[in-house]
């Protein structure tokens, strides 16, 4: 049994973490760390977990998590909080999946041109492993630093890996117009995420400048083997939880619907949490589970992608589970069923 600790444990990403984790037959939840005063119980900041997690919240305190027999923690904190926390327990020898974006740019300069502060933790930032469990599957295992991917990044990287891989479109004519449902920015209230704001609403936001930009591109070029560039744009839609990406491109030759899906089934083929499907896919068929529903077809000779996912759960805390079962040579599907 492996002893867990969750930082920013009032959040939404800690909430469906503890979710999973409660069902995990390998994991204990022995911690949940937050800033609030009085260390409320977990179950006041989140009533759904009534009768099913008995523990208060608690101030971080690497220390003690480490004396406690703590083995992994999953960071659920913002960026740059992230990288003021971690490295006290990473050199205490904890492992880790930090969910924020402080560990997932490789380059210490595209981080400070797109999160407009610099990195303040370089010798973590050099160990760290992208969490994505189809590209880097065996470097996950060995990794005590998993950066956890971002939410829109998975539709738009598994959206276009099997045709970046095989280098059949034109990687300059990559279009990625995305739809996210209002969890995605976080439990802590904002204008732009305020129900009469965003209700009845759909808007585009940080068209050109969204920070998941160069980590898509960053993927898709490990992928590709060459530089990948991506025109990503995302939209808030007056919905709780969900991403659909819609992804266009130029294919470098003629290639028919029926042989893209093969493509893409057999990519995917030992995946356990990719499904190629035939249909249209919708955010319904992904609600609450781990998967991300993808398909692909040819319009106009164009190829267009068609991505979908439970930002919460194969956005972040699924996917850090999924990361935690191949850190700890779990079955990757523990806990995810
Ligand atoms: N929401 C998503 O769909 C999603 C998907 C992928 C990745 N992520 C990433 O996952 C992380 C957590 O996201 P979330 O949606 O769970 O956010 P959230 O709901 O806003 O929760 C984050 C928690 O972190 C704590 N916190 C906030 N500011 C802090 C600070 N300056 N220092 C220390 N603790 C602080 C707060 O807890 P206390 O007030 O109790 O301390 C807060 O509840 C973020 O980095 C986010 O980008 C989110």
């Amino acid at each position: 049994m492996i002893r867990v600790a969750i930082l920013g444990g009032s959040g939404y990403t800690a909430l469906e973490l503890i979710k999973i984790l409660l069902r995990h037959p390998q994991a204990t939840i022995v911690a949940v760390t937050s800033r609030q005063a009085d260390s409320p119980r977990v179950d006041e900041v989140h009533p759904s977990l009534g009768k099913r997690l008995d523990l208060r919240l608690e101030p971080l305190d690497a220390g003690q998590l480490r004396a406690r027999g703590v083995q992994c923690v999953f960071g659920c904190l913002p960026h740059g909080a992230s990288m003021g926390s971690l490295p006290r327990l990473l050199e205490r020898g904890l492992r880790v999946v930090d969910l924020s974006a402080d560990y997932r740019l490789r380059d210490p300069n595209v981080y400070a041109e797109w999160y407009g502060e610099s990195h303040e933790d370089l010798a973590n930032l050099a160990q760290a492993v992208y969490g994505l469990p189809e590209v880097y599957g065996d470097e996950i295992a060995a990794a005590q630093l998993i950066a956890n991917p971002g939410c829109y990044p998975q539709t738009g990287i598994l959206g276009l890996a099997p045709l970046v891989a095989g280098k059949l479109i034109d990687p300059r004519t990559i279009i990625i117009d995305s739809k996210s449902g209002v969890s995605g920015a976080g439990r802590t209230p904002k204008l732009t995420t305020h129900f009469p704001e965003c209700n009845e609403s759909v808007s585009a936001y940080a068209v050109g400048t969204h920070r998941h930009t160069p980590e898509i591109e960053q993927v898709l070029a490990d992928i590709a083997g060459e530089p990948v560039e991506v025109i990503f744009t995302p939209h808030l839609i007056p919905m709780d939880r969900g991403i659909f990406s819609t992804i266009y491109a130029t294919p470098r030759r003629a290639m028919a619907e029926a042989e893209l899906m093969d493509l893409y089934r057999t990519y995917y083929a030992r995946a356990p949490f990719v499904r190629v499907v035939d249909h249209l896919p919708s955010t319904k068929h992904t609600l609450g589970t781990n998967y991300l529903d993808v398909t692909v077809r040819v319009v106009r000779g164009r190829v267009v992608v068609l991505a979908c996912e439970d930002n919460l759960i194969r956005g972040a805390s699924g996917v850090a589970v999924q990361n935690f079962n191949r850190m700890f040579g779990f079955d990757e599907r523990m806990g995810l069923e």
